[in-house]
């Protein structure tokens, strides 16, 4: 069972640890799996393309740890509404969780959206031939 308010807490938090003096935009993401939470914030770089969303590093701390399936995700701004993953991390996520796994934003104000990671990415890519 994952606790998801655990998880909206969890990356509020790290939220603060983001780095984005570029965009200004403070993401924080935490992610349960094996028992264990994992969190990420989004990391910016000077040169705009490299810069990494809080999301797929959470997911690297995942796999770092050895954890491989994603249960349940939490993802925390400052926007007027919740901020779903962008679309590469939408492919990111898929590949660690099952289509049911639910993806939840939270807005500092204490606005929340939830979704699941087929109805964020349906027909998802995926390397079956
Ligand atoms: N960002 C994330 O960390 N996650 C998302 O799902 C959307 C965008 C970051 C990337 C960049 O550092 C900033 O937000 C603005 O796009």
């Amino acid at each position: 069972m994952t606790d998801l308010d655990g998880l909206v807490v969890a990356a509020r938090d790290v939220r603060e640890r983001a780095y984005a003096p570029f965009s200004g935009f403070f993401v924080g993401a935490a992610l349960s799996a094996g028992g264990h939470v994992f969190t990420g914030v989004n990391i910016e770089n000077v040169s705009y393309p490299l810069s990494v969303c809080a999301e797929r590093n959470a997911v690297a701390a995942m796999v770092t740890a050895g954890e491989r399936r994603v249960e349940a995700v939490a993802v925390v701004t400052d926007a007027p509404t919740p901020t779903p993953p962008c679309g590469g991390c939408r492919q990111v996520l898929s590949e660690f969780a099952g289509p049911d796994t639910v993806v939840a934003a939270q807005t500092l104000a204490g606005r929340r959206a939830e979704w699941t990671v087929a109805g964020l990415l349906p027909d998802a890519f995926t390397f079956d031939r």
